[in-house]
């Protein structure tokens, strides 16, 4: 369906669980988070229920996102069963890569079309500062299955940190040279614990790519690859993307919902705003009146996120609840 901005809204997150088994500094506090009981998650049979809905509206494409969503049980089954709606062309999962080595060819199985993998650093003394988990060569491993499965769909998130990582974004982009993944930087959006660290502009990293590497040609998009613009460079197997959050705003082109864990739709990262399914799917409201809460919620999107605004009244859920 399109919203009232006429965006094409095609694309939905779903976040399985807020729990993770790693720490990023600019996602989680250390001590980690007061974990949701499960009764406040979403249950598989619901997610399944408002996915079936999605794909009435016209979702075509679902990502799986966390906290972790590794760490819920049976993920693959859900995967699968996902996979089987019809109207749902695409499931796609992001991951830590922590439980990666294990799943990798069960996800496979179940039909998976792409994996991001959050990779922010290749030493692997940045990566246990960042994530303040010792367990960089289990993603590595994990990385490594996928590619010796040519599995043909694999992303590498990077947010480049001022001052932590962004010494290593060369190293990232030569991981496409040999190897046929996205290496996509994002930038920093200031949520949560990310408002203590400084992101690197889009367009530094592009620079600092050009004059290393030669110049960036831009490849055509589809209409489902959402927000991220994709370069290929001369003798490069896979491509480079940027996500550029806030200087080149993309919501103009936003095609995207999310679903938290505890079953809160969310048409816009930045607004608390939204619809509460999980209350009307638990309080016995008829599929029609589901379906029309869900199409009002989407059609009245917000325009833009307003990240860089100083009064803007965001939401005060974080990362780790939302799934990027
Ligand atoms: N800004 C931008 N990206 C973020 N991510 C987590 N927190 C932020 C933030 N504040 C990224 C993760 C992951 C993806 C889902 O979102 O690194 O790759
Ligand atoms: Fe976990 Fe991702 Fe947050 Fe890191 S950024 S703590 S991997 S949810």
């Amino acid at each position: 369906m399109t919203d009232k901005f006429n965006r094409k809204i095609e694309y939905a997150r779903i976040s399985v669980t807020d729990r993770c088994n790693l720490r990023c500094r600019y996602c989680m506090p250390e001590n980690g988070v007061e974990k949701i009981s499960h009764a406040d998650i979403l249950t598989y049979e619901e997610i399944i229920h408002v996915a079936k809905i999605f794909a009435r509206l016209g979702i075509k494409k679902i990502r799986l996102t966390g906290g972790e969503p590794l760490l819920r049980k049976n993920i693959c089954k859900l995967i699968a069963a996902l996979k089987s709606i019809a109207g749902i062309e695409i499931v796609t999962l992001t991951t830590n890569g922590v439980l990666l080595k294990s799943f990798a060819q069960d996800l496979i199985s179940a039909g998976i079309d792409g994996i991001n993998l959050s990779l922010d650093t290749l030493d692997e003394k940045i990566f246990e500062n960042l994530t303040r988990r010792n367990f960089f060569l289990k993603v590595i491993e994990g990385l490594q299955i996928l590619l010796d499965l040519n599995f043909s769909n694999v992303k590498i998130n990077c947010v480049p940190l001022r001052g932590v990582n962004d010494c290593d974004i060369l190293k990232l982009v030569a991981l496409a040279k040999n190897y046929p993944v996205k290496v996509r930087f994002i930038e920093l959006m200031p949520i949560g614990c990310a408002e203590n660290f400084c992101g690197v502009p889009t367009s530094e990293i592009f620079n600092l790519i050009e004059k290393n590497c030669g110049s960036l040609a831009q490849v055509e998009k589809n209409s489902l690859c959402g927000p991220a613009k994709y370069f290929k460079l001369k003798n490069f197997v896979g491509q480079i993307g940027f996500i550029d959050a806030l200087k080149h705003k993309f919501c103009g082109d936003c095609n995207r919902i999310r679903l938290t864990a505890e079953g809160f739709l969310k048409p816009c990262l930045n607004f608390g705003t939204g619809l509460d399914v999980k209350n009307l799917l638990r309080s016995n409201f008829s599929d029609e009146e589901i379906f029309s809460a869900i199409e009002q919620t989407i059609y009245n999107k917000p325009r833009e996120h307003l990240f860089n605004k100083k009064n803007n009244l965001r939401d005060g859920r974080k990362m780790y609840q939302v799934g990027g």
